[in-house]
């Protein structure tokens, strides 16, 4: 096995794992990807002017949090004051869609000023398909492909389309196209390729309107950040557009969505200096050249600050699952930084990446790895103790 092979198996995110073979499966596999011409994203970051939507079931969530704890319940509840992303995890989840929407729609009334709500579309079938914590609840077996265009994205289309008002943003599928690139030795996610990119291309074009705002997951510096990698993605995702419509369906990518990358200490350069991405913000910049040669001009990014606080915990780039000492990251921030939209907490502090018992169902290995914290319930469900770590290790401090 080559060298570079064998690294990248070792780097993935906090939702997929392994993450294997780069470029060579992308081209080939895709056949010649049409360039056409350079054209531009969509022109506006959404943030800009707007405030941030604070979600009150999150609040719930920390106040409740708070309550429990006697030593650093003031410490916790400061972390209620900041927006976290929504996530619309299975169809079951869209029965609150329209809540949300009006709620924010609510405090945008209070103050005449646009509020932005951040959703996370995240429902693929054979979703999480080099993992096991966040397997979701549809299957390419079956009817999954077709549930996920009528009983999915259309509601989710509908919904956002009733609330016309609202500039909206979507993160759309975390770990789905960066799986393409690199983990097509892996049985699930070559059998999932094709739904993958039928299904990403159906969210695009049908969620993509004048007021709502789409991002693409872009993965992070330790699984993308290597040349091939990043030239293989940008194919995939002109790939994804032109089966969408065109480039200007999007705004841009979002970046280290549930992940630990720092954005700017040189992390990389401890764990693999093979890696020319040694942390977030320069992943970004690289990203942003090749998407250029792609013909993806002017993208803007939004990276995951809600766990990155603390670079240096973990002793493998891939390991992803509640990571031992970290912290939360930069507050949410509009135009914090030269090609970023904002620096925004998608991955809500307090939710468990993936349950540590090996006995229970999406039990991961990963999750029982010496970085990760142990204790840890289901994917999505509230961890307390690493709640607490997040707070107490937060960077900047709360
Ligand atoms: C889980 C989702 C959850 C999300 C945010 C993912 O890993 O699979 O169910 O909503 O994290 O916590």
């Amino acid at each position: 096995m080559k060298r570079w092979t064998w690294l990248l198996m070792t780097f993935c995110s906090a939702l997929a794992t392994s993450c294997l073979t780069p470029r060579s499966g992308v081209s080939s596999s895709l056949g010649a990807v049409e360039l056409g011409n350079a054209r531009s994203t969509k022109a506006d970051n959404p943030f800009t002017g707007a405030r941030f939507f604070i979600n009150p079931a999150y609040v719930e969530s920390v106040e409740a949090a708070a309550a429990a704890d006697q030593a650093y319940g003031e410490l916790l509840m400061k972390v209620a004051a900041f927006p976290t992303a929504f996530w619309l995890d299975d169809i079951d989840a869209l029965q609150n869609l329209s809540t949300v929407l009006d709620q924010a729609l609510e405090q945008q009334a209070k103050t005449a000023q646009p509020v932005v709500p951040v959703f996370v579309v995240y429902n693929l079938p054979n979703r999480d398909c080099a993992a096991a914590s966040s397997n979701g609840e549809l299957t390419i077996e079956g009817r999954g492909e077709e549930r996920y265009r009528t009983e999915y994205i259309d509601v989710i289309e509908s919904q956002f389309r009733a609330h016309g008002s609202q500039r909206i943003v979507a993160i759309i599928e975390p770990d789905s196209l960066p799986n393409i690139v690199t983990n097509m030795t892996v049985p699930k996610c070559a059998a999932s390729k094709e739904v993958y990119l039928r299904s990403v291309a159906y969210a695009i074009s049908k969620l993509s309107m004048p007021h709502v705002y789409l991002y693409l997951d872009a993965a992070h510096a330790g699984w993308l950040g290597w040349e091939g990698n990043r030239a293989g993605a940008s194919r995939v995702f002109r790939h994804v557009l032109n089966l969408a419509g065109g480039i200007d369906k999007i705004r841009g990518f979002a970046t280290n969505v549930s992940n630990y990358t720092p954005l700017y200490e040189n992390e990389g350069g401890r764990l693999d200096s093979s890696n020319p991405c040694p942390n977030e913000m320069t992943y970004v910049k690289e990203l942003a050249d090749d998407l250029e040669d792609v013909g993806i001009e002017n993208p803007g990014f939004i990276i995951d600050t809600s766990r990155n606080g603390r670079a240096g915990i973990r002793k493998a780039w891939g390991s992803w699952c509640n990571i031992k000492g970290a912290g939360l990251g930069e507050r949410p921030r509009v135009s914090p930084a030269e090609l970023v939209d904002a620096f925004f907490w998608i991955k809500p502090p307090g939710e468990s990446d993936g349950t540590s018992d090996a006995s229970a169902p999406r039990f991961d290995p990963s999750c029982q790895s010496s970085d990760s914290a142990q204790g840890a319930p289901q994917a999505g469900q509230w961890f307390q103790s690493f709640f607490v770590e997040l707070a107490r290790n937060a960077n900047p401090p709360l």
